[in-house]
């Protein structure tokens, strides 16, 4: 049972370490973004480089770069981001949950 146990622990952390995005390989910073924006934003918004996003309304988070520098989007992170849309809930990162964000949205735009 305790064997059982540490192998379903060591699966689960190998799962964790090779995530569905193309994110460069060692950039924990990254990864981290990615975990993030899974658990917020993925309810509505795609969040990898294919697919749709689950709210019609939401624009695939890998387009944003289109309409502005993704750094832009720092400050609204950080301070509560508000788009005037009533579905999209406010969200208020820490400095460091920003950067990660920041960075993983970076490294998924189309351009
Ligand atoms: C409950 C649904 C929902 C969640 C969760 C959500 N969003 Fe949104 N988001 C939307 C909708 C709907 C829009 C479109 C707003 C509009 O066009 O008026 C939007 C728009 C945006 C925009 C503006 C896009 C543009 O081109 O102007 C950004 C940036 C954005 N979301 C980022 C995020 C991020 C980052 C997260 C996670 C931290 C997130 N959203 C979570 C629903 C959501």
């Amino acid at each position: 049972m305790r064997h059982k146990l540490a192998v379903l622990a060591s699966l689960a952390l190998a799962a964790c370490a090779s995530p569905a995005a193309p994110v460069a390989a060692g950039d924990s910073q990254t990864s981290e973004g990615r975990f993030l924006v899974d658990v917020h934003c993925a309810e509505c918004h795609a969040i990898g480089r294919n697919g749709r996003s689950k709210h019609p309304d939401a624009p695939a988070l890998r387009t944003l770069s289109q309409n502005y520098p993704i750094s832009a989007l720092e400050e609204s992170l950080a301070e509560g981001i508000v788009v005037g849309h009533p579905d999209m809930p406010e969200f208020r990162f820490r400095p460091e949950d920003v950067a990660a964000i920041i960075s993983y949205l970076e490294n998924i735009q189309d351009r």
